[in-house]
């Protein structure tokens, strides 16, 4: 494998994610190009950036100093500038199919570099079919805050090359992240499909009557030790964010018990954290709730990661690397089956497939 040098390293979008991972662009000692609509965004961005350097510097967590550092930014509202020769993309725009297709296509007329998307749950395949060398397009799905979250997911489309994998791999760990790898390119990676299975099984025990809100968190964060449980990392997520990502993932096969709640919450437009009010006032955290079968709010995710190593999506270290760098749990997702025993993660999973007549109960191990 050829390492190959990076005189250039673009970052399109200086949103949430964008300016993040250009942070990290920049610490790694890279030369970045920093795209978005306008120059306020832009300008914004920057004051982000030298914000969060400073505070790394304060905290003794950045080699070098902040402006010298800063002098290797370079942002611009023009697209072609950005992507001219571009060695290494990493698109953050919103999750628009259309648009990351456009940026893609332009990338691939003017530069030979890897072209990497941030999205969430977009198929990268999909990205790929605007370019005409899809061999050099990945996903790279950082998480938020990018300088402070230490996974990154890294999904091979169907056509990504073996090369641009390594490559992708070696630039990922350059900017002091983890990777693992998603070798199959399904809807919603490895996390978010987790994530996912937690939510479905919390949903039901709610909306059956078997639990509150409260029990399911206090009993995730006490018993788990999960630590936002799983309706109040939804309210920090955000359930917008949390219920478009779910629909498009539906929408590409994902099969997931419909939980009304979401869709309620949704429509009522209570998001969480950023409105104040989701599933909780905020601010808040779990203090009290009764505890209950933990098993019961875990089977489901166990049954999706023993999906992902049947299916080979990731390996098993992968899967168990992703919960806990990407969800902060303290031990894997197979660390939970062995403790708990897979006879009686069956059982349950048997059990929610006759209550809700959901086919994708049906165990997987
Ligand atoms: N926010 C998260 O927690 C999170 C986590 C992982 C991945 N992602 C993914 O990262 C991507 C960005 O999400 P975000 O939360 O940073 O969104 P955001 O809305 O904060 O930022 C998106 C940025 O894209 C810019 N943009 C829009 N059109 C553009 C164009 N034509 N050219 C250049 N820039 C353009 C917007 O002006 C905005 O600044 C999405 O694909 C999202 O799914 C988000």
């Amino acid at each position: 494998m050829i390492i190959m040098k990076i005189n250039k390293f673009t970052v399109i979008g200086a949103g949430t994610m964008g300016h993040g991972i250009a942070e990290l662009a920049l610490i790694a000692g890279y030369e970045v190009w920093l795209n978005d609509v306008n120059d306020e965004i832009l300008k914004n961005a920057l004051n982000k950036i030298k914000w969060s350097l400073t505070e790394l510097q304060k905290k003794g967590k950045l080699k070098g100093e902040t402006d010298q550092i800063l002098s290797r930014i370079h942002t611009t509202s023009n697209l072609e500038e950005a992507l001219k020769d571009t060695d290494f993309m990493v698109e953050a725009v919103i999750e628009d199919i259309n648009l990351k297709s456009k940026i893609f296509a332009k990338a691939d007329e003017v530069s030979d570099g890897i072209l990497a998307t941030n999205t969430s749950s977009l198929p990268i395949s999909e990205i790929a079919e605007s370019t005409k060398k899809p061999e050099r397009v990945i996903g790279m799905h950082f998480f938020n805050p990018p300088v402070l979250m230490p996974l990154v997911e890294i999904i091979k489309g169907k056509l990504t090359s073996d090369n641009t994998v390594k490559e992708t791999f070696q630039v990922t760990k350059n900017l002091g992240k983890e990777p693992v790898l998603a070798k199959k390119d399904i809807p919603g990676f490895i996390v978010t499909r987790i994530l996912f299975r937690l939510l479905e099984t919390s949903c039901y025990l709610v909306e059956s009557g078997k639990a509150t809100i409260e029990d399911v968190d206090y009993t995730a964060k006490t018993e788990l030790g999960f630590p936002m449980g799983v309706f109040l990392l939804q309210d920090n997520i955000g359930i917008d964010v949390d219920y478009l990502i779910m629909n498009s993932m539906t929408k590409r096969g994902f099969e997931i018990y419909n939980c009304e709640i979401i869709k309620e919450k949704f429509e009522k437009k209570e998001y969480g954290v950023k409105s104040g009010k989701g599933f909780y006032t905020h601010p808040a955290k779990i203090v009290s709730g009764k505890i209950i079968d933990p098993s019961f709010i875990i089977s489901s995710a166990v049954n999706e990661a023993y999906f992902l190593l049947k299916e080979d999506v990731a390996s098993k270290d992968d899967i168990d690397k992703s919960c806990k760098l990407g969800l902060g749990w303290p031990k894997g997702i197979f660390d939970y089956a062995n403790q708990i025993g897979l006879d009686k993660i069956r059982n349950i999973l048997e059990f929610l497939e006759k209550e809700t007549g959901e086919k994708h109960f049906e165990p997987q191990f």
